[in-house]
């Protein structure tokens, strides 16, 4: 049996899904839960009622559409990603691996494939962090890693709450009801653009990711005290943004002074208060996000900032505070998941690297619940959460096919 993915089909529907967009071409920004998410999310429940998947999705909006095996009983195989978008971003992250996985799916039927056990799509919400503030958030819930009744307290920047924003969206179950059963799942595997230059630089095909990376992220909130522009004296200042701007320097510091390639730092938000030029800033709030595969050397990196916090709270007279979101540890992927993704590329003739993705994945939280594996397709320059991201049809073409064969393998 040889699965043929359909490569103008599935770049059509990723045409088609780039549409839905608050942003005009080629930029897309999908927001969790607006009208944007919603249409492309009936979009998509259209195209797997097509394909004959049954379609159920939780109170949080995690979408499973299955393909029932002979063996309906035994613990299914599941691929999926995400659709939503941050702000100003590009058309394949996330994206690739939903219709990537629905064509493997359907390129399995077409050749005859009768699989014993389930294939599960899955889609699940908010992967970005946007507007609840962290990432990850339908497979963090499925997964048990977020709780219920914190899950019932977020709120999103818009003000509005989850619980609200989801019974908005047509999603009224309880919370309680998304976590999977331990057993639901033997494998998950995600298709998803590499979002960094390795894969092109090498010339190699497929990037089979070996483990995730540990993500965090914290809110650094500093009041300091306002005042007229014109009228406080330099000496008497104790201006918040200028503390927050040292910080800011600090989680720079911080992160390089690891001494790995592999530990990284942003302060990718900044908002100031009041915000007006003749202002000397009241209070300012930092977003910092701080990762590593290594977690005692992510660990080491948060003491770091942390240490500059007090540093800077102290010599400027500002109150410094801060607020962790989420400090998740790494994973590895499953032994067994890389040699079928290894064996899958050598049977079709392509090339292969094992590789660390340095984002984090919804395969993050689902290797808590299934033993779980990655596979990365080269994308332009390595550009990603920007507008002109973009993987070649054949690049996309390649990575749908090593699902398909990985798919077929695990669910037999
Ligand atoms: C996911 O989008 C990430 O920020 O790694
Ligand atoms: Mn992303
Ligand atoms: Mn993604």
């Amino acid at each position: 049996m040889t699965a043929r993915v359909d490569p103008q089909r599935l770049a059509r529907e990723l045409d088609t899904l780039a549409t839905f967009s608050d942003e005009p071409a080629p930029a897309v920004t999908r927001i969790v839960f607006t009208d944007t998410d919603l249409r492309a999310r009936a979009y998509l429940k259209s195209l797997c009622r097509d394909a004959a998947l049954s379609v159920r999705e939780d109170g949080v909006g995690n979408l499973y559409a299955r393909w029932t095996g002979t063996d309906p009983h035994a613990p299914a195989v599941a691929t999926g990603s995400h659709i939503d978008a941050i702000p100003h971003a590009g058309r394949f992250d996330g994206t690739v691996g939903v219709l990537g996985g629905l064509e493997a799916i359907r390129a399995l039927r077409e050749a005859g494939f009768r699989a014993r056990r389930s294939i599960d799509l899955m889609l699940f919400t908010s992967e970005e962090p946007t507007r609840f503030g962290i990432g990850c958030l339908g497979s963090r819930l499925l997964s048990g890693s977020l709780d219920e009744s914190a899950g019932e307290r977020l709120t999103g920047g818009d003000g509005r709450s989850l619980n609200d924003a989801r019974a908005d969206a047509g999603f009224g179950d309880s919370l309680a009801l998304v976590p999977l059963a331990s057993d639901a799942y033997c494998a998950f595997v995600e298709l998803h653009i590499e979002q960094g230059p390795l894969l092109e630089r090498a010339g190699v095909d497929i990037g089979v990711v070996t483990a995730i990376a540990a993500p965090s992220s914290q809110r650094i909130i500093v009041e300091g005290e306002g005042g007229h522009a014109g009228a406080v004296l330099m000496r008497d200042r104790h201006d918040a943004f200028l503390a927050a701007a040292e910080i800011a320097l600090g989680v720079e510091s911080a992160a390089r002074a690891s001494g790995s390639d592999d530990t990284v730092g942003t302060v990718g938000v900044c908002e100031v208060f009041p915000g007006a030029v003749n202002s000397v800033p009241s209070r300012t709030t930092l977003a910092v996000d701080i990762r590593d595969v290594d977690l005692a050397r992510r660990d080491a990196v948060l003491e770091r900032v942390s240490a500059a916090c007090r540093e800077t709270a102290s010599r400027r007279g500002v109150n410094v505070r801060a607020e962790t979101i989420n400090a998740d540890p790494p994973t590895r992927c499953e032994p067994a998941i890389i040699e079928a993704i290894e064996q899958a590329c050598d049977a079709r003739g392509f090339t292969h690297q094992r590789m660390i993705s340095r984002a984090y994945h919804d395969s993050l939280f689902m290797s808590r619940v299934a033993p779980t594996g990655m596979i990365f397709i080269p994308c332009r320059g390595g550009l990603s959460h920007r507008p002109d991201e973009y993987a070649s049809p054949e690049a996309i073409t390649r990575g749908a096919s090593v699902l398909a064969d990985v798919l077929a393998r695990l669910s037999t």
